[in-house]
């Protein structure tokens, strides 16, 4: 049975028919729908809408459908159901006859649609965040082993001061402890509860909206029922969160696939996460790391598909909304299916030290450093600056370093060089001088390394809090 054919007097054209149905994404919200469903009879029963033995009908009807669900292949297709909403509806009559017709009183798809949408982005959300743990918890075990390894630390992409790998690693923990940080901020949005907002203008029954939240696990129900039955807000937002994990992703992406180049050469593809070249026999290419840069792009596509299917919107709901539901699951999909092979990827790749540490010990990376041993000597840093912007001039007409240059040549340029400026230009001594919070001294980084295991640590712990509430 259709769910709106009494005032129709003509069929639906087939074309349109099949084209405007969301059955073939939206079934995937089915264990969300049977839980809302519950918990909407059970509000039924509390008003008087339905008897005891209504209630436990519709709940094992409910029940079975679920269980069908998980067990039986192909269970959940239906040429004919509308929408994840029919399907329940039509499986439930089918299984406990007309009182299935009664779980629909006094509710709308349009609340249900957006609880459906809700309890998904939540759960998405959990997993995420989950996720996001392990690439962290990957990126610091690769801090650890790191120790004291060098690498040269870019702006403009050109060399500019000597850091430690660890450090390098640790910044990109950051941003992914933002993104978790954001999913956590935009899940207190999502976690409100639309049940009993009807069409637009509430139930027409007398729905008790608190406890329906809570049998839910929600915080509390949504406010506004204009708004609750129209808001995708929250799936902008998450998607948008999504966005930024995976820009975060790619710019990772891009670096790693600078340093495996024979350029670079400060990394090895692991085997087991690239591919060959069928033309080109000697070729390992850095295939993941493609992938993650080139599915940012989808990403967010899905993040601007949905600005601009939401603006203009009159309220409450309107069609167009169904429009929000695959560019959601494309973007959840999407940065979930890349997390678990970014953390195995990041255990399995090889960091070459030596020529890593090599890189981070030419091209003047030590220049700071040595305008630092003057400005220490009371000379104004101005000035300090520009003497060894000449020293380096200098060293560009010998071919060679600042360490390379004798007390004499330094002397021409002023006269409060002595021996120890030797020693204020090695590797140790430049990494020392950064010893500031958040700096890449080796004992600021290691604090870094104890700080981003605990923010790891009370992250999975909310986690699991989350997966046993
Ligand atoms: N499949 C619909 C959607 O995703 C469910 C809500 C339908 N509501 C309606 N008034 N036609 O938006």
């Amino acid at each position: 049975m259709k769910m709106w054919s009494g005032r129709f007097r003509q069929p639906l054209d087939p074309q349109f028919e099949r084209w405007q149905r969301s059955f073939e994404f939206d079934r995937r919200l089915l264990s969300y729908e049977l839980a809302a469903s519950g918990a909407h009879a059970r509000a039924l029963k509390n008003a008087g809408v339905l008897s005891a033995d209504e209630l436990i009908s519709i709940l094992e009807g409910l029940q079975q459908i679920g269980e069908m669900a998980a067990a039986a292949q192909g269970f959940v297709e239906d040429d004919e159901a509308e929408d994840v909403h029919h399907f329940v509806e039509k499986q439930l009559a089918a299984r406990i006859g007309e009182v299935g017709y009664k779980l629909h009183s006094g509710r709308s798809r349009n609340e249900q649609i957006a609880t459906d949408l809700r309890l998904y982005v939540r759960a998405a959300i959990d997993e995420l965040r989950k996720e996001v743990a392990e690439v962290c918890a990957a990126f610091i075990d690769r801090a650890e082993q790191a120790g004291n390894a060098t690498m040269p630390a870019y702006t403009h992409l050109q060399h500019a001061e000597p850091v430690l790998l660890a450090h390098w690693l640790l910044a990109y923990v950051e941003m992914f402890l933002r993104d978790a940080d954001r999913l956590a901020d935009c899940r207190k949005r999502v976690n409100v509860c639309p049940l009993g907002s009807g069409a637009v203008a509430g139930a027409t029954l007398p729905l008790d909206r608190v406890f329906m939240a809570e049998e839910l696990d929600f915080a509390a129900p949504t406010a506004n029922s204009i708004d609750a039955t129209s808001d995708r807000d929250f799936i902008l937002e998450f998607v948008n969160a999504l966005s930024l994990l995976s820009l975060h992703l790619s710019r990772w992406a891009e670096e790693m696939i600078l340093f495996s180049s024979q350029e670079f050469g400060f990394v090895q593809l692991p085997e087991a996460y690239s591919t060959g070249s069928s033309a080109m026999p000697q070729k390992k290419n850095p295939d993941l790391l493609e992938l993650v840069r080139g599915k940012t792009g989808r990403v967010i596509g899905s993040a601007t598909a949905l600005t601009v299917t939401l603006k203009g919107l009159p309220l409450a709901y309107n069609k167009d909304l169904q429009e929000t539901q695959e560019q959601l699951f494309d973007g959840a999909d999407t940065a979930l299916g890349l997390l678990p092979l970014v953390a195995g990827f990041m255990k399995a790749v090889e960091f070459d030290h030596a020529r890593m540490n090599e890189a981070a010990q030419s091209g003047f990376m030590n220049a700071w450093a040595a305008a630092t041993y003057l400005v220490n000597r009371g000379v104004p840093s101005r000035l300090a600056h520009e003497q060894i912007g000449k020293a380096v001039k200098l060293c560009l007409e010998k071919s060679c370093e600042l360490q390379d240059l004798t007390l004499d040549d330094l002397h021409s340029l002023h006269p409060a060089f002595d021996e120890s400026f030797y020693d204020c230009l090695k590797p140790a001594a430049v990494l020392a001088i950064h010893d500031v919070v958040g700096g890449t001294a080796p004992a600021r980084v290691r604090q870094g390394i104890a700080a981003a295991k605990e923010k790891i640590e009370s992250l999975r712990e909310e986690i699991n809090f989350h997966a046993h509430a």
